[in-house]
């Protein structure tokens, strides 16, 4: 889910919907915003945000204060009813949140037990409901405000707003909030894209700090009510980066924007003179006896990749999926590294393990995209992959970047620079440029768009770029597809092999080709078409239909050039499918809960 929130003179209505399009990544599936001046007026929808623009009021909008909220639902099905903003039943009081509160079923039953009636299943209505008994105890709109967050359990990023009032109270533990002070007013939001076009001047809270902007100030406080001093951040893109440019989707924008993307990640790290890779905020990390990654999602394969590329090095690593870490079953102390994998720095499972590892005694770092994120705070140490904003749903070159700063993070660890590698990832953008410019990935996804299902196999380095070309398929196209280290094929989904199902080997020097070769012919023998993602290596073409090439590399850097062809085919079946590309069904880029 989103919030957003707006107290000035812009025009509060333009603000918040300019705002909730900024969010619609986080959650697509009911809108809706409050705006408030003598009493609140609430507008919300099931359905993306262009349900919620027909629901708007005509004619001119008095409110300078207003709060809006997109939704990835958890607790209600997407509904009217269930949509945000939620108010107490004298319409006093109304309210977004983003997060889960836990305690939600006994907050409910006393207040029902007091007179209280609900109109929604979610979890959320229960907080105007408090502030409004609250209220009626007599306490002013604020310490009501912060007698009920202090009600709650659970993680939560909430902003409210009060008839008779031009301010808008907000309170974060454990879901992002950020916000914005511009010159004709202030804004919050879970993220900054929200206000990147009126505001670059930003301000992140901390869990457990509470925020009030009106049109001149912006107060934040700690739980006991003190004042906390804030710094301003200013953001290094604008709105334009987080635009289409032209494109048809974000998605298509962000693959082009690949080869930028790892120019950003290396940037001054890479020393092409010194043959060097110097990651500064790495600088005070020693080797530690063993590496943990945690991850969920694209960054998990990330997260296999790095992992992979460590062992390599002489160093114990293992890849686990945030949502399985579990410090109780696992070596976790002072000689650890946690490292948390995480484009969004906000997902809720990489969250709960990075606490975990910290709480374990483990050193942690975030290798993340996102400056100032939960992630990103909660850390030892971060290193920022530098990709610019990934509006899309689908991760594209947040992974690409994610996979060059996992090999810039094994030199630097085991201080072993190898002289190919630093070469190779000088060259790197170019090549990612070279495959952009000649893909035949929309042929071959017109070839195969009937298919029953799509199967990716590699080896090695390869592996995690098969699971992650699989992911890529499900989440935009909506069809079967599962990705396998390429051994593994024969030992049961081979069954599912036929003539209708395209299996997309990919097969690049150092990376096992002459056995992923033999599984390539498995596959050719059972009547399986077979598409070649390769570098040419082991001549793998007279054994598949179809060849996508990629320029050589470095062993270790192929799968991401690799994984560049088979993003542009899933973006070319989506897109010949016609599905939403950029926000497909039941998905959210962000996901804040467990
Ligand atoms: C969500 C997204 C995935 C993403 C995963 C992890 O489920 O839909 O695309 O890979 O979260 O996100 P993170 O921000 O932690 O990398």
């Amino acid at each position: 889910c989103g919030i957003v929130g707006y107290v000035g003179d812009d025009g509060v209505l333009e603000v918040l919907m300019d705002g909730l399009s900024g969010l619609e990544y986080r959650g697509y599936d009911s809108a809706g915003i409050a705006m408030a001046e003598s009493s609140i007026s609430v507008h919300k929808r099931q359905g993306d945000i262009s349900a919620l623009e027909e629901a708007l009021p005509d004619g001119s909008v008095e409110a300078t204060a207003g709060i809006g909220h997109t939704r990835w639902s958890t607790h209600g099905p997407p509904s009217d009813a269930n949509a945000h903003p939620h108010t107490d039943e004298s319409g006093r009081v109304a309210v977004v949140h983003n997060g889960i509160i836990e305690n939600y079923q006994q907050l409910r039953d006393d207040l029902e037990a007091a007179g209280h009636s609900f109109d929604s299943d979610t979890d959320t209505e229960v907080v105007p409901h408090l502030i409004a008994a609250a209220r009626d105890d007599g306490a002013d709109r604020e310490s009501a405000f912060r007698r009920a967050i202090g009600r709650l359990e659970g993680s939560y990023a909430i902003a409210v707003v009060f008839s008779g009032s031009e301010t808008v109270y907000a309170a974060r533990n454990e879901s992002p909030l950020v916000l914005g002070v511009g010159d004709d007013g202030h804004y919050l939001a879970s993220d900054v894209p929200a206000f990147i076009e009126y505001t670059d001047r930003i301000i992140y809270l901390d869990d457990g700090e509470f925020a009030r902007i009106d049109e001149s100030t912006v107060v934040v406080t700690d739980t006991d009510g003190t004042v906390v001093d804030t710094s301003i951040e200013t953001v290094e893109w604008d709105a334009e980066d987080a635009g289409k440019s032209g494109y048809d989707h974000y998605m298509l924008k962000e693959i082009n924007e690949q080869p930028t993307a790892v120019r950003q990640c290396c940037g001054e790290r890479v020393s092409e003179l010194e043959r060097t890779i110097d990651v500064d905020s790495l600088s005070a990390l020693s080797v530690p006896e063993r590496v943990q990654f945690v991850a969920c999602g694209t960054s998990y394969h990330a997260a296999l990749y790095g992992a992979r590329l460590l062992r390599e090095r002489g160093v114990p690593a293992t890849a686990f999926l945030a949502s399985e870490y579990d410090t109780a079953t696992l070596p976790v102390d002072e000689s650890t590294l946690v490292v948390g994998v995480t484009q969004s720095g906000e997902t809720a499972d990489t969250m709960g393990a990075l606490r975990g590892a910290n709480g374990a005694g483990a050193t942690t770092l975030a290798v993340t995209n996102v400056v100032g994120s939960s992630a990103a705070r909660t850390c030892d140490h971060v290193m920022y992959v530098r990709a610019g904003p990934e509006i899309g749903v689908a991760a594209t070159k947040t992974f690409v970047s994610q996979q060059i700063a996992l090999a810039m993070l094994a030199c630097e660890l085991t201080d072993e620079y190898d002289d190919d590698l630093v070469e190779a990832l000088r060259d790197l953008p170019d090549k990612l440029q070279s495959i952009l410019d000649s893909s035949s990935g929309r042929e071959i996804a017109r070839e195969y768009l009937e298919a029953d299902a799509y199967f990716f196999i590699g080896r090695g380095y390869n592996a995690p770029v098969a699971l992650e070309g699989a992911l890529k398929m499900k989440e935009i196209t909506y069809k079967h597809a599962e990705g396998f280290p390429a051994g593994e094929l024969k030992h049961g989904p081979l069954a599912l092999v036929t003539d209708r199902t395209p299996v997309f080997a990919l097969v690049t020097a150092g990376s096992n080709p002459t056995k992923t070769i033999g599984n390539v012919k498995e596959v050719e023998t059972r009547g399986g078409p077979v598409v070649a993602v390769t570098d040419g290596c082991d001549d793998v073409a007279r054994y598949a239909d179809h060849v996508l090439e990629v320029p050589e590399t470095h062993s270790a850097l192929a799968p991401v050039l690799g994984n560049v062809q088979l993003q542009l085919v899933s973006y070319w079946v989506a897109n010949e499918l016609g599905r939403s590309i950029d926000k497909p069904r039941n998905l959210a880029k962000s996901v804040t809960v467990e």
